[in-house]
């Protein structure tokens, strides 16, 4: 097998950097020549978020990846926002370090189920979280993010009829707190349904002062519990603008580096799931993306995200919509 055969079987540059490489320095210098930018959500390592010019949620990472001027863009999260930043940039160069990095939840989505779950409720307008395929995005009327869903929701007639996906967990939120009805797909993203309530509860008796803060993504009971709800943005920006010094986070551990980073002096206690002994819950997915990896991506220009351009037409309008109504809310 040649060496790029065995890297397209393994989905990433499968290559070990020289011990005499200085990565950070390689990645700064190649990110000059090749005119490329590093976009980092949240819950990627803490090296990657370090280095990357830019590093935010999945709605920030979309106006990122439509507004940059850069020729290359490396997505360091997972596929669905590579696919994103293709559908949104098609003339640009979208890598992301490992294509492995995949998402349960768009995983619980495929697109001929869904495609009939949308013909099956035909006078309903399409809501999807961005967390989906680009077919499936090809099929919305409309994405929303976890920053955005309330405002999009929002923004429609009270008796307009809705179907939203994936998320069942954030679709069940949206309807508790719009007062709508839409009818959901049965999807959920692994990470944060395993959170353990049992667990939070008992983190909440040893510190009485801490604050829990939740993901919508997270299942009913913990977010009844939570102190305040939002996406990874809105979740850190309360971190930094409440009074309260402790928190318990209840979202993919990654975002802590960034709370930590903007509030030396207050304490974060990632919430545990109920299923290890482990202290936090990092998405697997997210992980697979490494420093190493993202400098062989930039080196090597592989491996990029391709969407066909007939998908690209219909996922680019939805994506769109969501981006102009999140402009008007000043998003
Ligand atoms: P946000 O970045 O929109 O908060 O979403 C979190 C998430 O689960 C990304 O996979
Ligand atoms: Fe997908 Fe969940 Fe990982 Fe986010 S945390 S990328 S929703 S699997």
């Amino acid at each position: 097998m040649n060496i790029k055969d065995s890297w397209l079987k393994s989905g990433f540059v499968n290559e070990p950097v020289p011990t005499d490489v200085d990565i950070k320095k390689e990645i700064v210098r190649l990110k000059k020549e090749k005119n490329a930018v590093i976009m980092a959500h949240f819950y990627q390592t803490n090296d990657i978020q370090d280095i990357a010019d830019f590093v935010g949620d999945s709605l920030a990472l979309a106006q990122q990846a439509k507004q940059t001027d850069a020729d290359i863009i490396i997505l360091a999260g997972v596929h669905f926002m590579g696919e994103t930043a293709k559908i949104l940039s098609p003339e640009k160069k979208v890598l992301v370090p490992d294509l492995n990095a995949g998402c349960s939840l768009a995983d619980s989505c495929p697109p001929d189920a869904f495609k009939t779950f949308v013909d099956q409720h035909p006078d309903h307008t399409v809501l999807t979280y961005v967390n989906t395929t680009a077919k499936i995005k090809a099929l919305s009327d409309i994405v929303v993010t976890s920053t955005n869903a309330k405002v999009v929701v929002d923004s429609l007639p009270k008796d307009e009829k809705i179907i939203f996906g994936p998320d069942r967990n954030l679709g069940n939120y949206l309807n508790s707190i719009t007062g709508r009805d839409m009818v959901l797909w049965d999807g959920a993203c692994h990470v944060h349904e395993k959170f353990s309530v049992e667990k939070i509860v008992e983190l909440k008796q040893e510190h009485p002062d801490a604050l829990v803060l939740a993901h919508p993504e997270c299942k009913k009971p913990l977010l009844l519990l939570a102190d305040f709800v939002g996406s990874t943005a809105a979740l850190l920006k309360h971190s930094i603008s409440s009074d309260a010094t402790k928190f318990i986070v209840a979202t993919e551990s990654g975002i802590i580096h960034q709370m930590k980073k903007e509030s030396p002096d207050k304490t974060f206690i990632p919430a545990p799931p109920n299923d290890s002994t482990c202290a936090c819950n990092d998405c697997e997915y997210m992980k697979l993306n490494s420093l190493e990896k993202l400098y062989n991506a930039l080196k090597y220009e592989w491996p990029s995200i391709d969407v066909p351009e007939s998908i690209r037409i219909d996922a680019v309008k939805p994506i769109d919509r969501m981006l102009d109504i999140s402009k008007k809310a000043k998003l």
